[in-house]
């Protein structure tokens, strides 16, 4: 008996989702969460949170150009979303003389509002269980790639159908690795027009030293307007359009938040992969990372050095830096927090549990005996290729800038070669693209990373199926691949001279695509990226197809074992509600990180001059006049707070509401002890970052003077909630 009580706790205690962790389907709350999140404080219903025959918070949700999220936030169409995702649009619209990414922008009225071709704003319809209907005709005779075009044509169908029925923009996503599909009906706004932004010293203040890091003080905010056509209905632009008013938009609540207090983030998360077994999270924590930090790492110290001695530099190359840097950084706090959280081990434990379970009765033994140790050997066999194909991602696409440039001349030497009579066009508009390039490339830097990262990539690179160049590089030692090096810069045209390049180009463009196609640079670009695509790809691909069938059964093994357990779908860009509580963490032993930031803390970051923590003049006068308005919390100016909801990338700019589901943050961001939460949630550790509410706020208003915004907005402040804290400290 006693034996059997430590068993039953043991289960929960590994098998349970902590009620934190999980993304979830917004049309199953009601079934598998509301009661759970009214204990833990929320004070609504499922239903007001996602509802299609009445509005419901849904509705102020917002897919944000594909890759992040936004809410809308007043009845003209008002849409808050993050600065670093708006950050593209406030780029396009800087010149020199009007740099907003710098100074910040704000339309002062509608007139000033600014358009951004091709931005979408996709809010979601409804969401639809068309499982069956997928499914139907399957048969157990096919093969995987049967299978795999039989469930296309069908979801193909089901989507011209629908499409023939109604307005809306459809599409069919599988979850749980295809043991469940649902159809997503959206109604995508194109008319989305950029309305303020405040200077990148708020907006991305800290910049790449504070990323991932908490404590935090970061307003990473921007704010834009959806317009419809006068029916109300998406439109492409025009000036006739009107602001959008939508069936929801949230209210803005001022309390600010407390300790304990419940919080949720509604948005578009985009992967996760937390159903891997433990050998995958191995290959990934230990293998697969650990090379891409390494050549990350040397990428970015090359960068850092010249960027730190030289402005033209800085500029050059801000935006790779930041964009190598993101993931460079969270996988290594990935690697840690998996360490520090025993992570591996803990899957581990879970799969014995799983296979005794399993064991425990025949049917499942026959239908499931083998499925996790197949899918785990389909995992190890891929990690050859698949290692490779990083080194290739890392070195070839993302490190040596030369090796992507060389692509563009591909056309131009391909036509070439068929004698085309439109070569000259296509030479012409080639050298439209080449200041852009010369904006953002330095040949010295580009040397330096090929020197350090070329002989990576050869060494790991096996000799299988490899072509001239590569199987050249091969047999070179790495002396020689050095001398290799400085001779395919030396020897490169456009870089020696560009001026003779120019000419060559907009006179004999045949000559000019010779001259390139025999150039080193292009052929070892072009045979890295073939060897990636055509010897790569393919041995990984074919694992990929039987690794996603034998995920599929495992997930469908893990319902079918564990009945009371609930599992939530990993993320894939759609419609998820995570919840959990503002709540402090220990990163460390002896070191506990309390919830929330302030104003004074953005001050003791300062540093005059600096790139990462520079700060407005406004601001500091701001803050030595404590001119707060009614944002401020007790004389203090909030900015920043955590709390233990599971999200991840494409959570950038979801609202974080409160128990009743008002607005009081803004995430952007992820804790870096906790970034594994990725492959492997720890409600200890893993916390997400947003924005107070009243930052944001404060900002528009007494920063910008753009108030008027404001004065658009639903703001609630609850006096009871007050009250009632006031008791519990005066009791
Ligand atoms: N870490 C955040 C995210 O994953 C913010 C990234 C943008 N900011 C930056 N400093 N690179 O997207
Ligand atoms: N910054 C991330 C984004 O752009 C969110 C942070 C995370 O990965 O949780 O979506």
């Amino acid at each position: 008996m006693k034996n059997r009580i430590i068993i039953c706790l043991l289960a929960l205690f590994t098998f349970q989702a902590t009620a934190k962790e999980g993304m979830w389907i917004p049309y199953l709350l009601g079934q598998l969460n509301q009661a759970e999140m009214q204990e833990m404080g929320l004070e609504i219903t499922a239903d007001q949170i996602y509802s299609v025959n009445n509005s419901s918070i849904k509705d102020a949700i917002v897919h944000f150009g594909g890759g992040c999220t936004a809410e809308l936030i007043s009845s003209k169409g008002l849409l808050l979303t993050n600065h670093h995702c708006g950050y593209s649009q406030i780029q396009s619209h800087s010149t020199v003389e009007k740099n907003f990414l710098k100074n910040g922008f704000w339309a002062m009225s509608s007139k000033e509002e600014l358009q951004n071709k091709g931005l979408t704003a996709a809010i979601v319809k409804f969401m639809k269980d068309v499982t069956n209907e997928v499914m139907e005709g399957l048969d157990d005779d096919m093969n995987l790639s049967e299978r795999g075009e039989h469930i296309q044509n069908n979801i193909q169908a089901i989507i011209k159908l629908r499409s023939e029925e109604s307005p809306f923009d459809f599409s069919i996503v599988p979850f749980f690795y295809g043991n469940q599909y649902i159809l997503i009906a959206k109604e995508t706004f194109k008319d989305v027009r950029l309305v303020g932004a405040p200077p990148s010293s708020i907006g991305k203040f800290g910049a790449d030293t504070d990323n991932w890091v908490w404590p935090r003080h970061t307003g990473d905010f921007s704010i834009f307007r959806i317009y419809a056509g006068k029916d109300n209905k998406p439109a492409e632009y025009s000036e006739d359009n009107v602001p959008y008013n939508p069936n929801y938009h949230l209210k803005v609540n001022t309390n600010g938040v407390h300790d304990g207090d419940f919080n949720m983030v509604y948005g578009f998360p985009g992967t996760t992969q937390e159903y891997l077994p433990s050998n995958e999270v191995h290959n990934i924590a230990e293998v697969y990372n650990p090379a891409r930090i390494d050549i990350r790492d040397r990428l970015l110290k090359i960068l850092d050095k010249r960027m730190r001695t030289s402005e033209a530099s800085r500029l050059k190359y801000a935006s790779k830096y930041a964009r190598i840097s993101n993931s460079w950084k969270k996988w290594i706090g990935e690697r840690n927090g998996l360490n520090e959280s025993k992570g591996i081990e803990r899957k581990q434990k879970f799969e014995n549990e799983f296979l005794a379970a399993v064991n425990s009765k025949s049917s499942w033994r026959n239908e499931y005996g083998d499925v996790l140790d197949q899918l785990k050997k389909l995992y190890d066999d891929r990690r050859p290729a698949q290692l490779e194909r990083y080194h290739y991602i890392e070195i070839g696409y993302y490190g040596i800038g030369l090796s992507r440039h060389m692509f563009r001349y591909r056309k131009l030497i391909e036509e070439a070669e068929k004698e085309d009579p439109e070569l000259k066009s296509i030479a012409d508009k080639l050298m439209e693209g080449m200041p852009k390039f010369h904006e953002s490339y330095e040949p010295e830097i580009d040397r330096e990373a090929m020197h350090q990262l070329l002989p990576i990539y050869i060494a790991a690179i096996s000799d299988q199926d490899l072509t001239e160049e590569l199987k050249m590089l091969k047999s070179l030692s790495d002396e020689e691949i050095h001398i290799y090096i400085d001779k395919l810069f030396e020897d490169l045209i456009f870089l020696k001279d560009p001026k003779k390049f120019a000419k060559l180009m907009s006179k004999k463009p045949k000559k000019a695509a010779k001259k390139i196609a025999n150039s080193s640079a292009y052929k070892l670009s072009i045979e890295m990226y073939e060897h990636f695509r055509n010897v790569l790809n393919p041995r990984v691909s074919s694992l990929n197809e039987k690794i996603e069938f034998y995920q599929g059964r495992y997930l469908k093994a893990l319902r079918e074992v564990f009945p009371d357990k609930r599992f939530y779908p990993d993320a894939n860009s759609t419609l998820r509600l995570a919840y959990g509580k503002v709540e402090p963490y220990h990163p460390k032993d002896g070191v506990t990180l309390n919830t929330k930031t302030y104003l004074s803390g953005v001050m003791q970051k300062y540093v005059p001059g600096d790139y990462e923590f520079d700060l407005p003049a406004k601001l500091l006068e701001l803050y030595e006049s404590k001119d707060y308005g009614v944002y401020g919390d007790d004389g203090k100016m909030p900015v920043c707070f955590i709390a233990s909801n599971h999200t991840t990338g494409g959570n950038s700019g979801s609202p974080a509401l409160n128990s009743r589901g008002e607005l009081v943050g803004l995430n952007f961001d992820r804790a870096w002890e906790g970034t594994m939460s990725d492959l492997n949630y720890d409600e200890r550790i893993c916390r997400n970052i947003m924005v107070d509410v009243r930052y944001v706020l404060f900002i528009v208003d007494k920063f910008a003077g753009a108030g008027y915004l404001v004065d658009e907005m639903d703001l609630v402040h609850h006096v009871e909630a007050k009250v009632e804290e006031m008791d519990t400290t005066n009791p």
